[in-house]
């Protein structure tokens, strides 16, 4: 049996969506469609605005620009999380100070980022991770109101997430999510920015389309004399993108519970095999509460033995992941920049989590292979 880290979760409607758009002939650039999964992204979401991009990392660089975080300033991140969280507070030219996370939701420590404030922090950055919540997100969120601090979340990998009921995205000022071929909803890439507030939504269509006004679908057909108010980019997203997201988020619901269901399974067959405490879950017993509503775009557990394990799972055609394997502030570039080892929940947590395959389409005798050979595993070390 060969079980893939993840497969796209694609559907004849997801083609037939698309198609139209390339039938169509006209308007593969800011077609209406742009503006329709956007509307209905803010409702899943729950917020006013939301701008899509053309992948999350350009997201996360228009988020930092429009709230004006330049040189000078800090932004409070975490380690533990996927390059480009730290390297957009670099590419606008402040920098990132990374505080640590806890062991069970891997989301940023409350007490460790309290320790890294100063007077020139200006926003703190936490991230949900692989579908889950940041448990401290709402004590993070006081702290910021009450030190006058902006707070964004970096959404990436947790569409759909909640916390007692409050869903990943709308604890921030403005949050971003990543539509990248592994993620909730997968586009191949793509990305957006949810916010309330109206002025930043405004700023950030400006940024995604060379600092020039969009007037809807006549962007590119206008032909009066048409102005550049700010320095801006080509971040859009294209409207074939656009159309398949809508296409995704009318099953979002459906694709969660099978992601679920899937957690689920995992959960209940490590602890059948008896081997739960040798590979440790957080997630067992968690997902789908009233209290917290995980979305499994990852399965992570934790091993002693993580890469022998990996290795092992290889032997047997199952691609894992280390996922955190190296810490950002452990990467080469920011070690040139004088990082150091100072995080020691998240470099030991980047020694253990191995993350296994987990899609909508996974099937109950896969999950049921992938256990059986961590069992066998386990019995021999
Ligand atoms: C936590 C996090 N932030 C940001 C990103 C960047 O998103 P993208 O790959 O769409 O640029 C990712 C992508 O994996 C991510 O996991």
């Amino acid at each position: 049996m060969n079980v893939p880290f993840f497969k796209i979760h694609q559907r004849q409607e997801d083609v037939d969506a698309v198609s139209a758009i390339i039938k169509r002939g006209s308007h593969w650039a800011l077609g209406p469609e742009i503006e329709q999964f956007e509307l209905e992204l803010a409702h899943y979401i729950g917020t006013k605005y939301a701008t899509t991009f053309n992948s999350g990392t350009s997201a996360l660089h228009a988020m930092l620009l429009a709230y004006d975080i330049k040189v000078g300033d800090e932004v409070i991140v975490p380690s533990f999380t996927f390059i480009a969280t730290a390297n957009a507070v670099k590419m606008v030219g402040a920098s990132p100070i990374f505080a640590d996370i806890d062991s069970t939701s891997y989301g940023l420590n409350f007490d460790s980022v309290y320790e890294k404030i100063t007077s020139k922090t200006k926003a703190i950055m936490p991230i949900h991770y692989a579908g889950g919540m940041c448990w401290d997100i709402e004590v993070l969120q006081e702290l910021c109101k009450e030190k006058k601090i902006l707070l964004f979340e970096d959404a990436a990998q947790s569409l759909g997430a909640s916390l007692k009921g409050q869903k990943a995205g709308t604890f921030g000022d403005a949050s971003i999510f990543s539509f990248c071929q592994d993620k909730v909803l997968p586009l191949g890439e793509g990305g957006c920015v949810v916010t309330d507030n109206k002025a930043i939504y405004d700023k950030m269509k400006l940024i995604r389309s060379h600092g020039r006004l969009e007037i809807g679908e006549n962007y590119f057909s206008a032909t009066d004399n048409f102005n550049y108010v700010t320095l801006g980019y080509n971040w859009r997203m294209p409207t074939i993108l656009a159309s398949l997201g809508i296409s995704q988020l009318k099953r979002i619901d459906q694709t969660i519970k099978l992601r679920q269901e899937k957690g689920a399974l995992y959960h209940e067959y490590l602890m059948k095999s008896g081997i739960n405490k040798k590979v440790y879950s957080p997630y067992i017993g968690t997902i789908n509460s009233d209290r917290y509503n995980h979305v499994c775009q990852k399965y992570t557990i934790q091993s002693n033995h993580r890469d022998d394990l990996q290795r092992f799972l290889k032997s047997k055609d199952i691609q894992s992941r280390a996922y955190f394997g190296l810490p950002v502030h452990l990467t080469q570039y920011y070690k040139d920049l004088g990082y150091k080892e100072t995080l020691p929940t998240t470099e030991s947590l980047a020694k253990r989590v191995l993350s296994l395959p987990i899609y909508p389409d996974l099937t109950t005798a896969e999950i049921k292979y992938v256990v059986d050979c961590i069992r066998e595993f386990v019995t021999c070390n």
